[in-house]
């Protein structure tokens, strides 16, 4: 691959959505929440559940980053075995470690610590599913990492299975996997390796291919949107191999919508009430352009070493009205009787401008001298070092699980 090559003569595999992300023309989400109502005070969805417990009195998701490198980070990046070179910052040169070293503090309480082995007692003889794209991977690799630091070598294990990876906690017989489902519903992007197409079509009525994977595990977390940021998508009625399918460009949100509708009936009908939660994680912002937080014109998240202390601070790339979207189908699906609980990751994960992998990872190849020299060009703005970032995620959703 020749200097001048860009990121779009990347062939894409499984390991990276970044390629396909730079090389997609973004929209921009024109339509921003008020500085005053990203800092009302509401309890969300999560609250409404309440039993007396922490969830339900405080807003876990309401608060701010503390620096505090005597208590993170939870595990240690080397001694992960599961560890992916995507996200391995340190062992592909990374100098600044800072990221690792900050807690999330809600204002109204403490985030309860992560307890690998009181996680594993609740997930004796179940299954926890993560299924959705490369950042809820990222997710499902950090909570690998944190569960895997309390078990001996010889306990715990991994087998890969097309878009199934499941890690296994012997002991236990609990299973902690990922699916690979980048927009839950099926599309052309399906396949766990070769998923970059060069036209997104996506079969917004039809999921039980990818479903009758999960339908019967005990928790599910799933995420979707990064993916979807286009002003439109081809959505087809009708197989990919059959020719008499109809295709059509559908605007989004609607196209999400209607992805997130299908998904949604499919839960209502499939899910065991009495066996299965349902998680839904919010979108994760990504830090393309330094400009937005008052960094330098072609500047994105390279270089950055410490969060953005505004607070309420929202960046052009999160879509409110996607995230409202979803909002809607969630409350929908409430209605009908089965509660998703929301892993709002939205606001706290914004300040995180340093949280990223930047150049400091393993693609394909490790980067090359001159990718190195150019990180406005190849840095991943999009995913997160671990440990990080995504660890915080999966402590919110551990609370939301031990119901803390
Ligand atoms: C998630 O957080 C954002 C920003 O803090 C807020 O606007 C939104 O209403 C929250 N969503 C839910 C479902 O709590
Ligand atoms: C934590 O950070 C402080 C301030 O940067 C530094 O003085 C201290 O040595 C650090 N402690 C550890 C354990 O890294
Ligand atoms: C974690 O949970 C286990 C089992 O409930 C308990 O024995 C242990 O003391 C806890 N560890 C910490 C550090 O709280
Ligand atoms: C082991 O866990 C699976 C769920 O992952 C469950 O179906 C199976 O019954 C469990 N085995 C035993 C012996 O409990
Ligand atoms: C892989 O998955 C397929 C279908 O989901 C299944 O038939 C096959 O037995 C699995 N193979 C292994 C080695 O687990
Ligand atoms: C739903 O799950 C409960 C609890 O695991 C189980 O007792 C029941 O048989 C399941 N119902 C169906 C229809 O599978």
């Amino acid at each position: 691959m020749g200097k001048k090559t860009p990121i779009l003569g990347i062939r894409c595999t499984f390991q990276s959505l970044v390629c396909l992300l730079v090389a997609a023309i973004f929209v921009i989400c024109t339509v921003h929440l008020t500085q005053s109502s990203s800092r009302e005070h509401v309890l969300d969805r999560t609250a409404s559940k309440g039993s007396g417990n922490l969830v339900s009195r405080c807003n876990l998701f309401y608060g701010k980053w503390v620096f505090d490198n005597g208590t993170y980070p939870l595990y240690k990046e080397r001694e992960c075995k599961f560890m992916s070179d995507q996200l391995a910052c340190e062992k592909f040169g990374r100098k600044d470690l800072s990221y690792q070293n900050w807690r999330w503090q809600p204002h109204e309480c403490d985030l309860p610590r992560f307890n690998a082995t009181r996680l594993l007692e609740s997930l004796r003889n179940k299954k926890l599913v993560f299924v959705g794209d490369s950042l809820n991977r990222g997710q499902w690799v950090s909570m690998i990492c944190l569960v895997d630091a309390s078990l001996a070598p010889e306990l715990s294990s991994m087998h890969n299975n097309g878009s199934l990876m499941s890690f296994k906690a012997h002991e236990y017989n609990a299973s902690i996997d990922f699916y690979w489902a980048p927009m839950l519903v099926e599309s052309n992007s399906d396949d766990p390796v070769n998923h970059k197409v060069p036209d997104r079509i996506v079969r917004v009525g039809a999921i039980e291919k990818h479903a009758r994977h999960w339908t019967d595990s005990d928790l599910l977390v799933f995420n979707t949107y990064l993916w979807w940021r286009r002003s439109k998508m081809k959505a087809l009625w009708g197989s990919f191999e059959s020719s008499d399918g109809i295709y059509k460009d559908v605007n989004m949100p609607r196209v999400y919508e209607m992805a997130l509708e299908t998904w949604a009936n499919l839960l209502e009908v499939h899910v065991n009430r009495s066996r299965t939660r349902v998680f839904f994680v919010s979108l994760s912002p990504t830090h393309q352009k330094a400009q937005e937080w008052g960094g330098s014109e072609d500047g994105n998240c390279y270089g950055e070493t410490e969060p953005i202390f505004q607070e309420g601070y929202q960046g052009q790339a999160s879509c409110p009205v996607m995230m409202r979207t979803v909002e809607k189908v969630l409350d929908g699906l409430s209605t009908r009787g089965l509660n998703v609980q929301m892993i709002n990751i939205t606001q706290l994960t914004e300040y995180r401008k340093e949280g990223h992998p930047s150049v400091y990872r393993k693609q394909w190849e490790a980067l090359t001298q001159d990718q190195l020299s150019n990180p406005s060009s190849y840095a991943d703005c999009i995913h997160w070092c671990l440990p990080g970032v995504p660890d915080v995620w999966n402590e919110l959703l551990y609370a939301q699980i031990m119901n803390l």
